[in-house]
């Protein structure tokens, strides 16, 4: 591939949400949602270049050793390929310059470090990146607007992982996306219990249990007052929380232990990852080498993400 299209690696950083509202069914078969995103600093590395006349779009898998072996798809099902054949089929259709010099031969470098199934988005992200890179290559040929279409075809957290903002609320299927001035930095702990939950069974699992799900008991504030710790530690929510604890336990218990000294302590997203926020990183530490100790369960010990989310609000497309 050529030098044109700058520095074609991308980190993608994983997510967790602060507060995860669940609403009904809609017609297309998915639930609406309103959301808090926040970025961490654990990230997947995400790389592209051109690959050998005729070999298609192939994907190299590097795992760390947070990741499962065999949690991740590796064929044309990974979320990375879907998105880079999304990307194509679309710029082709612009007919322009640019689109006719992007390659149909592509491989894919993933160093995967955010487990799969856990909630953290890594999937997502990934996909993202790949969406940001082959943008980057086409000289821009796609409009953030475009991408983004792409991005809500994908899957649910897709949006997000194309935003700059590093805090977001989020609406609709999470793709409505409004960026926040994030909150300062504070350590981070994500502890993985390596059961791994489907989307799917968890979606399914907090309709089968409705009338457990306690209704949202606060009206979210306006969006300048979700950018301190303790107003979010006030509104942190997880309809997830209730069907899941139900039928795994053990990691209601993981999120009682992160749950000590931490700002806040919650199921990621749907699951299985549970997310600590703690003032300080000694406090981090005590929690992380309690939940080892206790629930035996692997953790990652991170920080969430901040800059200047403000900057970028105003050149960000809402849609
Ligand atoms: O968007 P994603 O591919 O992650 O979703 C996986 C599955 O989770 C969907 O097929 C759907 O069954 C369920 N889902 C839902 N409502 C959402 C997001 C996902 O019902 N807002």
């Amino acid at each position: 591939m050529s030098e044109a299209g700058g520095d074609l690696t991308l980190e993608a950083h994983a997510k967790t949400n602060l507060r995860l509202r669940v609403f009904g069914r809609d017609a297309s078969g998915y639930h609406g949602l309103e959301t808090l995103f926040l970025r961490l600093e654990l990230a997947d590395t995400v790389r592209i270049r051109e690959g050998p006349p005729g070999s298609g779009i192939r994907l190299h898998l590097e795992r760390g050793e947070e990741v499962a072996p065999g949690s991740v798809p590796e064929g044309p099902e990974n979320l990375c390929v879907r998105a880079a054949r999304a990307y194509l089929e679309a710029v082709r259709e612009t007919g322009t310059e640019e689109a006719a010099d992007v390659p149909d031969d592509l491989e894919i470098e993933l160093r995967k470090r955010i487990p799969a199934g856990s909630g953290l988005g890594g999937g997502s992200a990934d996909a993202a990146a790949v969406l940001r890179l082959m943008n980057r290559r086409a000289g821009g040929a796609l409009s953030e607007e475009r991408l983004l279409r792409i991005a809500g075809v994908l899957g649910s957290d897709v949006s997000f992982g194309l935003l700059p903002a590093p805090a977001a609320l989020g609406w609709g299927r999470g793709h409505r996306l409004l960026p926040l001035r994030p909150p300062p930095v504070r350590p981070a702990l994500a502890v993985l219990p390596g059961v791994g939950i489907a989307t799917e069974d968890a979606y399914g699992w907090l309709d089968a249990d409705r009338e457990h799900v306690a209704a949202p008991a606060l009206a979210l504030p306006p969006p300048e007052e979700l950018s301190g710790w303790e107003s979010l530690a006030e509104l942190a929510a997880n309809d997830f929380e209730a069907p899941v604890f139900r039928r795994h336990p053990e990691i209601r218990e993981a999120r009682d232990v992160a749950a000590h000294g931490a700002t806040l302590a919650l199921l990621s997203g749907s699951g299985d990852a549970v997310v600590g926020i703690y003032p300080a990183a000694d406090a981090r530490d005590r929690a992380a080498r309690t939940v080892v100790e206790e629930c035996g369960f692997r953790v990652v010990r991170t920080r969430t993400l901040s800059s200047p989310a403000a900057l970028v609000a105003d050149r960000w497309p809402l849609v």
